[in-house]
């Protein structure tokens, strides 16, 4: 039992599309509505005092996904963008969208840097959106950029240890998760965060994306408030 409020929850965001299905409806009504979860998350982490809130919203994979499942998401993407804008920027909520951005479509980047530019101030919570993102990309991108810092003499590749690769990674200036929940009842990490979750906490639930409330996640924090975390020691006392 640690009692404490986890510092930086991560979530899988998974079940949109069996949502929808099992209520006859296309897989993008199952997008659309998850956008409420999402709503529900963020209010449930600033009442929590959860201070860094990471969302997977579309995975390097999810790319290989037909054309008009594509737009629709990021048809979602732009529409939180927008009608979320005034709502963050009132709670004090600073958006950040990680990912691999050039490959998104002109108008769907142009949503990320406005919502990104209007949240900017905010002091409240953080939330991170990872789009166009998978964790081993982002790991070959550090090696990358750490490569041509070794190779121009600005870093001596005796150096490197985990703390400057971590650095590298997207996530470079932010506390490892304290909390990883996947919802939809599946069990696997599915290339997200994979250097940044070596010590998370894991929390599954069956619930579907769009149905998951801040009554899920307050559910998930009492739970981590009873791990033991105990980063390999022993429990001493
Ligand atoms: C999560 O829901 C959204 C993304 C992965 C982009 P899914 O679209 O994966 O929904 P299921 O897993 O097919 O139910
Ligand atoms: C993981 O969900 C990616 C996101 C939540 C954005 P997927 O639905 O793409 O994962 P798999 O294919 O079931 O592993
Ligand atoms: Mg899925």
């Amino acid at each position: 039992m640690n009692g404490s409020v986890p510092r930086h929850v991560a979530v899988i965001m998974d079940g949109n599309g069996r949502w929808a299905r099992h209520r006859g409806l296309p897989r993008h009504a199952g997008h659309l509505e998850g956008m409420k979860a999402v709503r529900e998350t963020v209010e449930g982490a600033c009442a929590t005092g959860v201070e860094i809130l990471t969302l997977f919203a579309f995975s390097t994979e999810n790319w290989k996904r037909p054309n008009d499942e594509i737009e629709a998401l990021m048809g979602v993407l732009q529409t939180f963008a927008r009608s979320e804008r005034d709502n963050l920027v009132r709670e004090g909520v600073a958006v950040r969208v990680l990912g691999e951005l050039d490959r998104l479509d002109g108008s769907s980047r142009a949503a990320v840097r406005r919502i990104m530019d209007a949240t900017r101030g905010g002091s409240r919570l953080l939330l991170n959106l990872l789009v166009s993102y998978g964790a081993r990309e982002e790991i070959a991108r550090a090696a990358r950029e750490l490569a041509v810092q070794a190779k121009d003499g600005v870093l001596d590749p005796e150096q490197i240890d985990t703390d400057t690769v971590a650095s590298a990674l997207y996530t470079g200036d932010l506390p490892d998760p304290d909390l990883l929940i996947r919802t939809s009842g599946e069990f696997r990490i599915s290339n997200f965060m994979l250097w940044q979750l070596a010590y998370s906490e894991l929390y599954i639930t069956s619930v579907y994306w769009p149905d998951f409330t801040r009554e899920d996640l307050f559910a998930a924090i009492l739970d981590y408030q009873r791990r033991d975390r105990r980063f390999g020691r022993i429990v001493t006392g």
